[in-house]
């Protein structure tokens, strides 16, 4: 065990006490895969090089497509390269947890985590999506992916299938975090800040419906305060260990 120890092992009695528990996680968890955070301490965040508005809206996108599609494809080919972490890793043998992420990447199907146990609040990088919601979308080839196009279906543009500023958050998705996590006993909250509504808006769902926090974060977020344990430091290391052996569960019978 290294010096996460004392509060490691409060944080397994929690997980193993919990009948039901989810994780809820952030860009946080994939920044040890080389994948940018995009607030924090770290020197490559995202949000602090480049402007929100312009990138991750669509009044961004409408201003000037071209970039924003340029700038979504620098970051599909940097996760490309990039491989699940210790993190993810540890994560993809939890087969019975439900893994509400906002990450946009496909790390965590990477490492193993059944698709169905993924719950992507914030869309996906891997595809484009037809932007009038025709219907129509494709998968990626993330080594090479298509410059800005239109929609053969009904000609609007294509654009990536995330969530933008000011954009609702995919329905049937959220519905389903939000029943889980008025349900459960535990929350393991990962790599976030906590600071993007309505997504972090489950952390406090869950804590009113008295389920217990366990936090992995390298430094304090908007939720400290909630933490029934948090554990400081990355989740790379701390999430080997904090899971090792453990067979948790978000929907447990009886
Ligand atoms: P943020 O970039 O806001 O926060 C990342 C968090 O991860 C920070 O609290 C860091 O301290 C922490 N962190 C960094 N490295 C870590 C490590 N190795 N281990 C553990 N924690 C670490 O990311 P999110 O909270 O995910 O929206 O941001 C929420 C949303 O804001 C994103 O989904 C994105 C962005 O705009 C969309 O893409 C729609």
């Amino acid at each position: 065990m290294t010096n996460y120890s004392p509060l490691l092992a409060d944080a397994r009695a929690l997980l193993i006490q919990a009948k039901h528990v989810a994780a809820f996680i952030g860009a946080g968890l994939s920044a040890e895969s080389g994948i940018s955070t995009f607030r924090g301490a770290q020197a490559d965040a995202l949000w602090s090089r480049f402007d929100p508005a312009a990138l991750a809206s669509r009044e961004g996108f409408f201003a000037n497509p071209e970039h924003v599609i340029e700038w979504y494809n620098w970051r599909r080919q940097t996760l490309a390269k990039a491989s699940p972490n210790p993190g993810h890793v540890a994560l993809g043998k939890q087969k019975r947890l439900i893994q509400i992420t906002q990450n946009v990447d496909n790390l965590l199907e990477r490492a193993g985590v059944p698709g169905q146990h993924i719950y992507h609040l914030h869309g996906t990088i891997t595809k484009d999506r037809c932007d009038a919601f025709c219907g129509y979308e494709r998968t990626l080839d993330l080594e090479h992916p298509p410059s800005l196009g239109k929609c053969p279906q009904c000609g609007h543009f294509l654009r990536p299938a995330v969530v933008w500023f000011g954009e609702g958050l995919p329905l049937d998705t959220w519905k389903k975090a939000e029943s889980l996590c008025a349900r459960i006993d535990c929350l393991l909250v990962i790599g976030t800040s906590a600071s993007v509504y309505p997504a972090s808006g489950l952390i406090h769902t869950a804590r009113n419906s008295g389920a217990r926090i366990i936090i992995v974060n390298t430094q304090p977020s908007d939720v400290s305060d909630m933490a029934s344990v948090e554990l400081t430091g990355p989740s790379g290391e701390i999430l080997p260990e904090l899971l090792e052996g453990l067979d948790i569960c978000s929907f447990r019978n009886g």
